[in-house]
């Protein structure tokens, strides 16, 4: 396997928004490379804490090596952030981090299967303990429900061509590799001078599937959130506009200053409460120019932060 190297996008804007103290406690949900939480444990020394989680056993390897100077002010958990709650008491913590997604490593490691850049197994499981990968689903889905995934997590707006095409490749032989399965999905929406390849929103789209991430995000804001002090932070960073539209609302719920009766939001239908959490910025904070150059992987990043009242 090849080193584990990842670039952490929006560092500098994340440090600014959790300001790390010694004497702090810091959860990093998505260690991946370790380059947010190396910075943070920097930034919170001599005293401060941070408790780790990662679903990939491999970048929470590389993590620890990197991060081993750092001795019992770290603490690493091989778990999905969904969990998180677990290992922290409630309202312990002074920041969580959330950087969603996958890292640069594992997207080029073709073993993984992420990438139609390079051949390898139809995987894409972030945790390699779980038993369902992309394999089964492609082969195994029914086309109507391949469609859908295809059309709500990847925004593909071919999708019902690109599952047929699968379905009916399938009937032939069983997909088992990211070339086969990029082959089909090219045969079936060929490029004609398109920017990105034919395959960008498949591929997406069957890795947030195998690994339930929109599940996860659910999960993680509400586990984030139970653990943060009044005063404490959830800065999260999302690369796909589903996940960032989730966060918005996870923020604008806190933040109002009513609950609603019933489902719709509906002037007559408030009932007033004290909000219970402030917005840092009503918009999303973006990579700046110099990152963009720098990191070109970084262009979808989006951060937003939440500060417990
Ligand atoms: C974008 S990378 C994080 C990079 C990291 N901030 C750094 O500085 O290197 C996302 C990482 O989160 C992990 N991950 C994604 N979803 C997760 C989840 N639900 N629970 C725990 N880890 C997750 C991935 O395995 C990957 O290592």
């Amino acid at each position: 396997m090849t080193d584990f190297i990842h670039e952490p996008v929006l560092l500098e804007e994340v440090l600014t928004v959790l300001n790390p103290v010694s004497g702090g406690l810091y959860v990093d949900g998505t260690v991946g490379g370790g380059g947010h939480s190396e910075a943070i444990l920097e930034a919170c020394s001599p005293e401060g804490r941070l408790v780790g989680f990662d679903r990939d056993d491999w970048a929470l390897t590389a993590a620890a090596k990197r991060l081993a100077r750092f001795g019992d002010r770290l603490e690493l958990h091989h778990e999905a952030f969904a969990g998180l709650a677990k290992h922290l008491a409630k309202r312990s913590c002074d920041g969580v981090l959330l950087d969603l997604g996958v890292s640069s490593p594992q997207l080029d490691e073709a073993e993984r299967g992420f990438s139609f850049q390079s051949d390898g197994p139809l995987d894409m499981r972030m945790d390699r303990r779980q038993r369902m990968s992309a394999v089964q689903l492609v082969n195994e889905l029914e086309c109507e429900e391949l469609a859908e995934i295809f059309w709500k997590l990847g925004g593909e707006r071919k999708s019902r061509r690109i599952a047929r095409a699968i379905v009916e490749q399938r009937s032939m032989q069983r997909l088992e590799t990211t070339m086969q399965l990029a082959e089909v999905v090219e045969r079936a929406c060929p490029r004609r001078g398109a920017r990105s390849h034919p395959a960008t929103g498949v591929f997406q789209a069957l890795r947030m599937a195998v690994n339930d991430e929109l599940g996860q995000v659910e999960a993680g804001l509400n586990a984030g959130w139970s653990v943060l002090k009044p005063g404490g932070r959830l800065a999260v960073i999302t690369f796909h506009s589903g996940e960032d539209r989730m966060v918005k609302q996870f923020s604008r719920q806190l933040a109002k200053p009513y609950t609603v009766r019933g489902e719709v939001d509906l002037p007559e239908l408030r009932e007033p409460r004290e909000p219970l959490a402030r917005e840092l910025s009503r918009k999303a904070i973006k990579p700046s120019e110099a990152e963009l150059g720098r990191n070109p992987r970084s262009r979808s990043a989006q951060l937003r932060v939440l500060e417990k009242i």
